[in-house]
């Protein structure tokens, strides 16, 4: 007998692959390899979602008005411009299947975020990885991939893995020499974090123009990746077609709860963020210190080269952090194989990830 056979192509992709959470023999492992908030949830956001528990039994109520005229207020924005997702991967996965369909291309840069590739196949379209600059977006490699079949480009901003970003300026022009027609997708999973003095929120264009989505997320400097809530500013259609296509209640009773407050506690974030800027500082000086190659970054993680020679690869390095409980982030994939990514952890955790760093680079220098 024949069994039902999913779309072409499905079973030909390649599974995203998470970071690992535990360590056989830590009861505390330091996990700096999702790019979560070192400082967890606002207090304030724990207690909203406290008090919403004994309503689990109910759906959640459809209208997202509240928190589309918070995220409006707190980032100035027109609030019929916004909506929600379980996390903003979910967005982007639909963004792409609502855009772009078999005989289609994605565009994506080659070391991007690595789900690109996977929503494109998904939507049944053909991704196509541009060329990049060291790890970082080319505006020029990215429009040296455009096609009379190109209908989605999706570029994070700021980038993950590499951190990297592109200034506004690029940003703009990548838009500008686009074909009309062809839906520019900003992730801007980080741009809480982005603090360059070039780098332009990309909701800034999606006011200008009616073929710019931006999507952003509560996961990262908000701390609630574990509830699933992101959101997109898009142009009114955009918003009109997710909304049709969407699920009943993209958003959970809880989610929605905790985001509010999350929102409202403006002074959990700026802690989060000097948290930040001081291990990012101070992370990097350290590895750089240590003749690591360390990609300059806008977000609350570090790409890191190692050298690879003299048993210094990123693999053996992986090996000496996770013999003392220290989780990094390795890409088994082959340009990721001399490198490593550190998401910014508590202190603690990040002296402890720069001293065995630093004994395992003395140690294998001899
Ligand atoms: C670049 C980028 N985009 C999107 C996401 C998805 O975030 P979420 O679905 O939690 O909003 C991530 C998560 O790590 C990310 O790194």
């Amino acid at each position: 007998m024949s069994r039902p056979a999913p779309r072409p192509g499905l079973r030909d992709i390649d599974y995203y692959m998470v970071g690992i959470a535990k360590l056989p023999g830590f009861d505390r492992v330091f996990k700096l390899s999702s790019n979560e908030s070192p400082l967890g949830a606002s207090p304030r956001a724990l207690e909203a979602a406290g008090k919403v528990l004994e309503n689990m039994h109910r759906y959640p109520e459809v209208d997202m008005e509240r928190l589309q005229e918070a995220l409006a207020v707190r980032f100035g924005l027109e609030p019929g411009r916004i909506a929600f997702g379980a996390g903003s991967d979910d967005l982007l996965a639909r963004l792409v299947q609502t855009y772009a369909g078999p005989g289609d291309e994605v565009i994506h840069s080659a070391h991007a975020y690595m789900q690109f590739p996977i929503y494109a196949a998904t939507a049944g379209a053909h991704p196509v990885a541009a060329p990049d600059d060291d790890f970082r977006h080319s505006v020029d490699g990215i429009l040296g991939c455009v096609t009379d079949r190109t209908k989605v480009v999706i570029v994070a901003n700021p980038d993950n893995p590499s951190g990297t970003h592109l200034s506004g300026a690029e940003v703009r022009r990548l838009r500008d020499k686009l074909p009309a027609g062809v839906l520019l997708i900003v992730d801007a999973a980080y741009e809480e974090y982005a603090a360059a003095n070039d780098y332009e929120s990309g909701t800034a264009l999606v006011a200008e123009r009616d073929d710019v989505v931006v999507t952003r997320t509560f996961s990262k400097v908000f701390g609630l990746a574990g509830l699933r809530v992101g959101w997109c500013y898009a142009p009114p259609e955009v918003i009109d077609l997710l909304n049709r296509t969407g699920p009943s209640f993209p958003v959970n009773l809880v989610a929605k709860a905790a985001g509010l407050a999350a929102l409202a506690d403006r002074a959990h974030m700026e802690a989060v963020l000097a948290h930040n800027a001081k291990w990012l500082r101070r992370f990097s000086d350290a590895l750089r210190d240590m003749g690591l190659v360390v990609y300059p970054s806008q977000t609350n993680f570090v790409l890191v080269r190692f050298p690879g020679s003299d048993g210094t690869s990123a693999l053996a390095a992986d090996r000496a952090l996770q013999s003392q409980g220290i989780i990094a982030r390795r890409f088994a994939v082959p340009d990721f194989e001399d490198k490593l990514r550190f998401t910014m952890g508590l202190d603690d955790e990040m002296e402890a990830a720069i001293a065995a760093l630093g004994q395992f680079m003395s140690g294998n220098r001899g």
